[in-house]
């Protein structure tokens, strides 16, 4: 053993979650490592949604890291549903009281968390190797990696696995004390990335007897687009022209004709996932972020899920720790579950609704019709798409 560390809480993971939580709870005067697998560049490459609550945004300026987020954030008070040649936009501020959501990507909250996090000298231990959690059922939990060929412990009063769908923490926990459920949809999306200006100013999510599509951004010059593809097709098949040709067919022809293309940046293909883990705590060691739960991105609450996880867990600890009160901890579990799963039925609800189905048939497309109809023409049917779309309450 090389070397051991103290400190009060070892987080596991510095994606969104795991940077968001260590940011919170320095905040708060709690004392955080954070161990992560990959490296710096690695966490920064990859490419996910961007589309921030305003809970998420309150959770940023919270955690000091917003700055840049109120400079560059472009403010979406709508969005668009395209089917049958047309499209419809749904007034999100009007139909929720005047919120609306901010069109930011996750890199760029990666990047400005860790930058917060470096300026702070506080620690990340990066290309963490062979990370295991000991002991979570005691109130001496442990955390041991190894690093430059050397072993290391971390002894610590509570863990949070903020280490994604595929990490360690929720692997580690016994057989049995875990119930999970989970939908595999039979597609894909294949994404391109490109510096061309958006083909509208608003979010269009595209029905279309070919497949859904999503025309998003990073910026008034970088435009997020995807196509639903299956999930056997990869995207080192797909040209540009192609990918560009696809993405037309699936829009009105307005769209169609004023979209400007260019050579993609990035290319790539992401199936999609509802998923969730009951509980979300184990003794000292708590699950937050794409560890506990997954959904498919149509509803683009990945992130906001996840910010909101860690937001009532800093607060947990930090009651804990200033206010020497387990209420926090006692109902994270149960206070985050019941707003993941509002937000998995939204998610699986919209993907349902836009998405082409092998077993959709034709009596299947005309009810996607017919739903799609009503919504658009209907208050009540918009506002509860709305009121999703922006964001629960913290607190439902
Ligand atoms: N040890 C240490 N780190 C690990 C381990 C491990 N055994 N396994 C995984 N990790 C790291 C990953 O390398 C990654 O950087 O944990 C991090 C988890 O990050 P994310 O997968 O981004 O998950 P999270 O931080 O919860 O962010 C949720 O990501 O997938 C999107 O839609 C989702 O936007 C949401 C966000
Ligand atoms: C994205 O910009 O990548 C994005 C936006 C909205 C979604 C999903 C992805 O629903």
């Amino acid at each position: 053993m090389s070397s051991t560390q103290r400190t009060q809480v070892a987080i596991i993971g510095a994606g969104p979650s795991g940077l968001l939580l260590g940011q919170l709870l320095y905040k708060a005067g709690v004392d955080a490592i954070i161990v992560e697998q990959r490296s710096a560049e690695y966490v920064l490459g990859r490419i996910r949604a961007g589309v921030l609550e305003q809970v998420t945004v309150d959770l940023l300026d919270q955690a000091g890291v917003s700055a840049r987020l109120h400079r560059e954030g472009l403010p979406h008070d709508g969005i668009e549903l395209c089917f049958g040649a047309k499209r419809h936009r749904i007034d999100l501020h009007k139909l929720t009281g005047g919120k609306r959501v901010t069109v930011y990507g996750q890199t760029e909250v990666t990047h400005d968390l860790m930058d917060a996090r470096k300026a702070e000298g506080l620690p990340i231990v990066y290309e963490a190797a062979k990370v295991s959690v000991h002991d979570f059922d005691t109130p001496k939990p442990r955390v041991r990696y190894e690093k430059d060929g050397a072993t290391h412990e971390i002894e610590c009063d509570f863990i949070a696995g903020c280490d994604g769908y595929h990490g360690v923490t929720r692997a580690s926990v016994p057989a049995g004390a875990l119930k999970t459920y989970e939908r595999v949809y039979p597609f894909g999306w294949l994404g391109v990335l490109s510096r061309t200006p958006p083909v509208s100013d608003e979010l269009i999510y595209s029905n279309h007897e070919r497949g859904f599509a999503l025309c998003s951004m990073r910026s008034h010059s970088l435009s997020r687009y995807y196509v639903q593809c299956s999930l056997d097709d990869h995207a080192e098949r797909w040209s540009d022209e192609a990918f560009w040709g696809e993405l037309r067919r699936r829009l009105d022809p307005a769209a169609a004709e004023s979209l400007i293309t260019g050579p993609s940046i990035e290319k790539s293909i992401a199936p999609l996932r509802s998923f969730v883990a009951e509980p979300m705590r184990f003794g000292h060691l708590f699950l937050a972020g794409d560890a506990a739960h997954i959904v498919p991105p149509t509803g683009a609450k990945g992130l906001n899920l996840a910010a909101a996880d860690v937001g009532f867990l800093s607060r947990a600890f930090t009651e804990f720790y200033k206010d020497r009160s387990n209420a926090g901890i006692d109902h994270y579990s149960e206070r985050c579950l019941r707003r993941i799963w509002k937000a998995e039925r939204f998610s699986w609800w919209m993907t349902s609704l836009l998405h082409k189905f092998p077993d959709t048939g034709e009596f299947g497309q005309r009810i996607q019709r017919a739903e799609l109809d009503y919504l658009v023409n209907s208050t009540a049917a918009m506002t509860s798409l709305a009121e999703n779309y922006v964001g629960l309450p913290l607190e439902v």
